[in-house]
């Protein structure tokens, strides 16, 4: 665990009450302890967001004692980061943007648990059985935001796109596309680009989920609502690039069975498309 420092004002909380009773132990404890033994603080980056996952209460008294620089540390715990960003959601939208800012949101022990716990508990059970309420899929039209959601998501995805020509050239396609993107409250978290070849058929350009996303059904939900649009087009087929089982990448493996699994068939091996490194694999699905 690589524990590092930054401003507190650039963390934005997940949070959006702090418990007084809470606040008042913690207070108690920073009054004895030496403030280099301060355990550090948990923080994920998502998106633009970086964020705290825990130890807001501890955040807020350090703030209250006009410390500026937090020790933190990256939290690598797989957790449920749909429901995380459905808070900084929360939190932005009521103008919650740094710990400062929960000031005037320091409440009773009974008022947290009605006002937290059990908004957070309504959150956690509707993001399991009814995670289609907290997504949305919207077609993005201007080509800023199409570059931006692209650069953010592929950079992120070092084991899926490694190459920096190509992530370039994916950034300034994708302007020339049909683009879909996924977002939590404001927060795109994967989109999905579409090119034209003929009045039959359209090619998934690129297409990529943070990982944190994986394996939720949001890559199957792209593909449908992209899929809605192009039935609506008249397109026969839709086809997709990728790179061939013949290559033994771990990341790709995971890929192919995920573009079988939503209907796609192989079609053909291009060799040398890609370059004798990269064998290309077209697949199809009939619309
Ligand atoms: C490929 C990708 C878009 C899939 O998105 P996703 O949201 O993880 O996929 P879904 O959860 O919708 O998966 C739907 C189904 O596909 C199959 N699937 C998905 N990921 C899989 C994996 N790692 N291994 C095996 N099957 C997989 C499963 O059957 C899954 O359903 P299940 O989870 O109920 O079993 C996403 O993993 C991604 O961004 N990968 C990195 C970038 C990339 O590969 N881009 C494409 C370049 S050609």
């Amino acid at each position: 665990m690589k524990v590092f420092t930054k401003n507190i004002k650039d963390i934005q909380p997940s949070q959006l009450y702090i418990s007084k009773t809470k606040l008042l132990e913690v207070e108690k404890y920073l009054d004895s302890a030496n403030i280099e033994d301060i355990e550090p603080l948990p923080i994920r980056k998502i998106g633009k967001y970086t964020f705290f996952t825990d130890g807001h209460t501890r955040a807020f008294a350090l703030m209250k004692r006009g410390i500026e620089e937090v020790k933190v540390y990256w939290d690598e715990d797989d957790l449920d980061w749909v429901q995380y960003l459905v808070c900084v959601d929360w939190c932005n939208k009521e103008g919650i943007k740094s710990i400062s800012d929960l000031k005037k949101r320091v409440v009773d022990d009974e008022d947290y648990k009605k006002l937290w716990y059990s908004r957070c508990d309504i959150m956690q059970e509707r993001s399991v059985n009814d995670l289609d309420y907290y997504l949305d899929i919207r077609t993005v039209l201007e080509d800023n935001e199409k570059c931006n959601i692209c650069e953010l998501v592929l950079r992120a995805l070092p084991d899926w796109f490694g190459i920096e020509e190509s992530i370039k050239d994916y950034i300034i396609g994708v302007k020339d596309s049909v683009f879909l993107s996924v977002y939590i409250g404001e927060v795109p978290i994967g989109f999905l680009s579409v090119i034209e070849h003929n009045e039959f058929t359209s090619e998934i350009y690129v297409v990529g989920i943070l990982k944190e996303f994986h394996r939720r059904g949001i890559g199957k939900r792209l593909i449908k609502a992209t899929e809605d649009i192009l039935v609506k087009q008249n397109k026969m087929f839709l086809t997709v690039k990728t790179l061939s089982s013949s290559h033994p990448d771990e990341g790709y493996r995971k890929t192919r069975g995920f573009y079988r699994t939503v209907g796609f068939y192989p079609l053909e091996e291009f060799p040398e498309l890609w370059g004798k490194e990269n064998p290309c694999l077209l697949m199809v699905k009939k619309l």
